[in-house]
């Protein structure tokens, strides 16, 4: 059986997700065994290997985890591996039919190649706080069980503009070598900054320099600009992507999907859905799903597993409160 050794070894490969390391102490384990007459037990271990091996390698699986971006590259991005779904969305019609699309295409990648054709994978999200375009660049690595890379400006941006050019190659260097989902996350960072007191023919460089990588960029990844600030960008720049997807505040339809969902744990049965449609008008999906949070946790904290239409309604109001809307 297995030693204090093997064991710890297991652990450790495990929780520093070696997996190579991890079987092979496991085959180990099974060596072992059939060496001291438990021939059962080390076919089950082998096969269970295997088995296992076989999983992580197919399509649709789960991603291999990567290396952590390291050196210079690490205070540029990181990295998560989102399970969200896009069914898990609330999203118009319009909205889900675009990302669908972006889906099935960067699914069939190969055989439009084959074509001659390019997949959608560039895409702009425009559009006010709390729609959910953050959670859209995580839904779509969900969906194409990618890794997603978010871009950190903090790191990106330097107070020498030269050098900002030079941490954005290397970051579409990694766009080319790492197939994964890429996030420049609230990118009027990068494309909006000429008003302010910077030296503008730098900032113009920069943002040149972008445009550059992302249209001599070809790789297989997918790249998500998302921004709430649409006049500051540049018409030149909306050019360069395949797709531009406008995010709006959610309508009533959307709203109560948004609220029966997050109440889905919970009894609902007595909310008023269209009183809690009317006083969740104008809030965004994310201001929505906080007060369907709180109206859920108080009635948690009561000792009621219902959620009450008041309740809600009360939530929904303070949320617009808070924004002095
Ligand atoms: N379409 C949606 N369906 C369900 N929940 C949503 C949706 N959009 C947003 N949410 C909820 O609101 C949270 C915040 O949304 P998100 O961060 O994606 O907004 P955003 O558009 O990126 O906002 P910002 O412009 O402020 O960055 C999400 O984590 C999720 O809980
Ligand atoms: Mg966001």
């Amino acid at each position: 059986m297995a030693t204090a050794d093997q064991l710890r070894a297991l652990i450790e490969s495990h929780g520093e997700g070696d997996d190579d390391r991890f079987y092979s102490v496991a085959l180990q384990v099974a060596a072992q065994a059939a060496r001291s007459g438990h021939g059962r037990i080390a076919r089950e271990l082998r096969d269970l290997v295997d088995q296992h091996k076989v999983n992580r390698g197919t399509p649709g699986g789960r991603p291999v985890p990567l290396a952590q971006p390291r050196g210079e590259l690490a205070g540029l991005l990181t990295v998560t591996y989102p399970k969200v779904r896009l069914d898990s969305m609330a999203l118009d019609e319009a909205t889900r039919g675009r990302l669908y699309r972006v889906v099935r295409e960067q699914v069939a990648r190969g055989q439009l190649r084959e074509h001659g054709f390019a997949p959608q994978r560039r895409l702009l999200l425009v559009g006010p706080p709390g729609t959910g375009k953050t959670m859209t660049a995580s839904a779509l690595a969900g969906e194409l069980a990618l890794p997603l890379f978010t871009v950190l400006f903090d790191g990106l941006i330097s107070k020498f503009l030269g050098e900002t050019a030079a941490k954005l190659r290397m970051v579409f260097e990694a766009v080319t070598q790492v197939r994964g989902v890429y996030l420049f996350d609230e990118f009027d960072a990068l494309g909006g900054e000429r008003s302010a007191a910077n030296d503008v023919g730098e900032i113009r460089r920069v943002l040149n320099a972008f445009l550059q990588f992302l249209e001599q960029d070809h790789s297989d990844s997918v790249i998500v600009a998302a921004t709430n600030h649409p006049d500051l960008l540049d018409r030149a720049l909306f050019r360069r992507f395949d797709v531009l997807i406008p995010y709006a505040l959610p309508d009533g339809v959307v709203a109560e999907r948004i609220m029966r969902a997050r109440l889905s744990s919970l009894d609902a049965h007595a909310v008023d859905w269209s009183s809690a449609r009317r006083a969740a008008a104008g809030l965004s999906h994310a201001e929505i799903t906080r007060a369907c949070e709180d109206a859920a946790k108080q009635a948690i904290l009561d000792g009621s597993a219902s959620v009450s239409g008041e309740a809600l309604v009360t939530a929904l109001d303070q949320s617009r409160a808070a924004r002095g809307g």
